[in-house]
């Protein structure tokens, strides 16, 4: 690219990597990568296209933020909450569960957390407690990076495969060759997929769900983008299509159900972690050295989530308490509000396509993949590292797919949801300058 105009000046972009201490900009984790951008645009003065971070774009659900300041001003920022959460927010929660995923679930295995995260984690270190012989998760990659962080930060073991070689009937065999080791506690995937967007059909989950069946492991289902599959839509009620899920495959599940997406709730970290009531009521003796009980919920609720946070916050519980009520009682069509990162996705694919990039997850099997909050390019001839650096030249900003468990390391991830709308002209000519250059 050397002597070549682009966007960015080279010799700005080149000072401000070379001053980041970041020897490979390709490996940079997601933070590290925001904080280089800033720095640019600081330095240049041109604002980024930025693709990097997954936070919502869009205002908070503003039924949660009323209800929840009515929580405060009533007082209960004073009061600890119950450590199984607020009797609201579990029946609402059981609800919603109901109405979208077609699923009966007791109030007693709806238990928030901090973020859909400390869900994860939550079940995570009580399962690894489960039985003396199971000591591993399996990641069903490409991943959200901080899923296996926690993994490192507590020692617990991992393994991962990329799924992109396995979609459709190879999954099972694929599958099999970890279950059948004995080790593998749980199986861990996001639905639809952080970072590709990839959302499994009906075939995959039921494959999914009668393995954890038969080799009696438990399928954690994160689902972060609940219902923003937008090729179908699941927004109505207690009335099909509902939203895919294992859990009609198996009774060994846990779902984790998120606010940040669906409702733009991230700041005030409030998910579930939704048991089936198999699996709440479930007894371990492994997890009474640790937990004085048998029984996984009890152990979950009373052991886990009382030592890493207390319970959570009990305003937010409200707000969000109020916002499930609001979809189950069908005044509040949630996914109205986040269509948008659909339309932005389809222009943004579009103007990717049109200047010689590709979509590297781009199938459900045989089917086109949705429009959503995530996407994948690549640029033929460059790696997914080169591919990072070069659009720092061009105003443009992602991370590398190679941080997430993908093998596909030509391949970056792009998020829609900061982009706005008035922003796809710059995109596009940033595009074409950089097809110019290449
Ligand atoms: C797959 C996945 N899981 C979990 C989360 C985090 O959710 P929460 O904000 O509820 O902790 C994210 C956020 O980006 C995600 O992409």
């Amino acid at each position: 690219m050397a002597g070549k105009q682009t966007p960015i000046p080279e010799q700005v972009v080149n000072k401000i990597v070379a001053e980041s201490g970041i020897s490979k900009v390709g490996s940079a984790s997601i933070r590290e990568i925001k904080k280089l951008i800033n720095d640019i645009e600081t330095a240049s003065g041109i604002p980024f296209i930025r693709m990097e971070m997954g936070i919502p774009g869009l205002p908070a659900c503003q039924i949660g933020v009323n209800a929840q300041i009515e929580a405060l001003k009533s007082g209960v920022a004073a009061i600890y909450p119950d450590i199984e959460g607020a009797p609201v927010l579990k029946k609402e929660m059981s609800r919603f569960v109901k109405n979208f995923l077609d699923l009966e679930v007791s109030s007693d295995g709806c238990i928030p957390t901090v973020g859909s995260m400390m869900g994860g984690m939550a079940g995570f270190m009580t399962f690894v407690r489960a039985r003396k012989e199971r000591d591993t998760t399996l990641f069903i990659d490409p991943g959200f990076p901080v899923q296996k962080q926690q993994h490192r930060v507590l020692g617990l073991k991992y393994e991962t495969f990329d799924v992109y070689n396995f979609r459709g009937d190879k999954l099972r065999n694929k599958l099999i060759s970890y279950l059948e080791k004995g080790n593998i506690h749980s199986i861990i995937y996001s639905n639809p997929n952080n970072p590709s967007w990839i959302c499994f059909t009906e075939k995959e989950l039921q494959i999914i769900g009668e393995l954890s069946t038969q080799y009696d492991v438990c399928v954690f289902e994160d689902l972060a983008y609940f219902g923003m599959d937008f090729r179908r839509d699941i927004s109505k009620p207690g009335v099909p299509p509902f939203q895919p899920t294992v859990s009609k495959y198996t009774d060994n599940y846990a779902l984790l159900i998120s606010s940040s997406k669906s409702f733009s709730y991230a700041g005030e970290r409030m998910g579930l972690l939704v048991l089936s009531d198999k699996m709440y009521n479930r007894e371990f003796p492994d997890l009474i050295p640790y937990f004085n009980t048998p029984k996984l919920g009890r152990a979950i609720i009373y052991g886990t989530v009382y030592a890493i946070s207390s319970g959570t916050s009990h305003s937010a519980q409200y707000g969000l308490a109020a916002i499930l009520k609001a979809c189950n009682d069908g005044v509040y069509n949630f996914l109205d509000d986040v269509k948008i990162y659909a339309e932005k996705a389809n222009i943004m694919k579009r103007l990717f396509l049109e200047n010689g990039f590709q979509i590297v997850y781009d199938k459900d099997e045989d089917q086109p993949l949705a429009d959503g909050f995530y996407f994948t390019v690549s640029y033929p001839g460059l790696s997914g590292e080169e591919l990072l650096k070069e659009f720092l030249y061009y105003g443009i900003s992602a991370i590398s797919l190679a941080i997430t468990g993908s093998e596909r390391t030509e391949g970056l991830r792009a998020c829609v949801s900061l982009i706005k709308m008035e922003q796809m002209p710059v995109l596009e000519e940033r595009l074409k300058c950089f097809k110019e250059n290449h």
